[in-house]
């Protein structure tokens, strides 16, 4: 299948965040949601805890995997990295815009020979621009970067689309700019989503389904609001029925 798929319905768009350290919780959560949800987000905690024995299990269960390991590395590290990946039946990964053009370039280039080579779909690398952790103070004093935070995002984008990445994370107010700038086919994933039904935990600039869809946004991370919610399974059909609500209003 892959997120390359343009031809998406309200189920797709959503990337569940699996920020667990146990299989049994894994295996509760896939079973639960798979046909609530598009795929489902490995991270550094769940990989830290179980790795593959976690991403093998989700993948008999007949979920699809996005692994969220945001390599910054030498470009043979990183390409290597997403090549065991792509070996592994995971051909969806991201990378840290910042490691530069050419690891950029040698990751996607080493994935697509091993997923040929190994029979895999057409892999999928997004880029990571700026944590939303960062902000202004600490890019400028600390990164001693000169560019204000859009400035430095839209650089990274382009950076990202001249090293032929499909796609960038970004907050849903970058996604507006970026969706103006760049072809529909450069896909957007933006996290921090929290419907106005659930709490905030620690996320800071959040935005909700409907606003990231408005702002030509493709996938969207949600974790607690479904994981932490009393029935997951009614927690995800709102965001869906949210999602194609506001689909109904703008041109995707
Ligand atoms: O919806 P919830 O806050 O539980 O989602 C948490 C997930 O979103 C984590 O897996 C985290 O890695 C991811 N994430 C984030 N903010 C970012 C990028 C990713 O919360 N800027």
């Amino acid at each position: 299948m892959g997120i390359k798929n343009k031809n998406l319905s309200a189920k797709d768009r959503i990337v569940l965040a699996l920020d667990t350290d146990s299989l049994e919780e894994v295996e509760r959560l896939v079973t639960l949601l798979k046909d609530y949800v598009g795929c489902f987000k490995v991270g550094p905690q769940l990989f830290t805890s179980c790795a593959y024995d976690a991403i093998d299990l989700i993948k008999k269960l007949g979920g699809e995997v996005y692994f969220d390991g945001k390599f910054h590395d030498i470009p043979s590290t990183v390409a290597k990295a997403g090549s065991n990946l792509i070996k592994r039946g995971v051909t969806i990964f991201s990378a840290h815009l910042a490691g530069g053009s050419k690891m950029l370039t040698t990751t996607v280039k080493v994935a697509k020979e091993t997923a040929k080579k190994f029979n895999q779909p057409e892999p999928t690398i997004l880029g990571v621009t700026l944590l939303s952790s960062f902000g202004q103070r600490t890019l400028t004093e600390e990164l001693n970067v000169r560019m204000n935070i859009d400035e430095y995002v839209s650089h990274l984008t382009y950076l990202a689309k001249e090293s032929k990445i499909d796609g960038v994370i970004a907050s849903a107010s970058e996604a507006k700019k970026i969706r103006q700038e760049f072809s529909d086919e450069f896909i957007i994933l933006c996290p921090a989503i929290r419907p106005t039904w659930s709490v905030v935990n620690d996320q800071i600039r959040v935005v909700t389904p409907a606003d990231a869809i408005r702002a030509g946004v493709d996938y969207m991370v949600v974790g607690r609001p479904i994981t932490s919610a009393d029935d997951p399974i009614a927690a995800a059909n709102l965001i869906i029925d949210e999602i194609e609500e506001a689909s109904k209003t703008v041109q995707i």
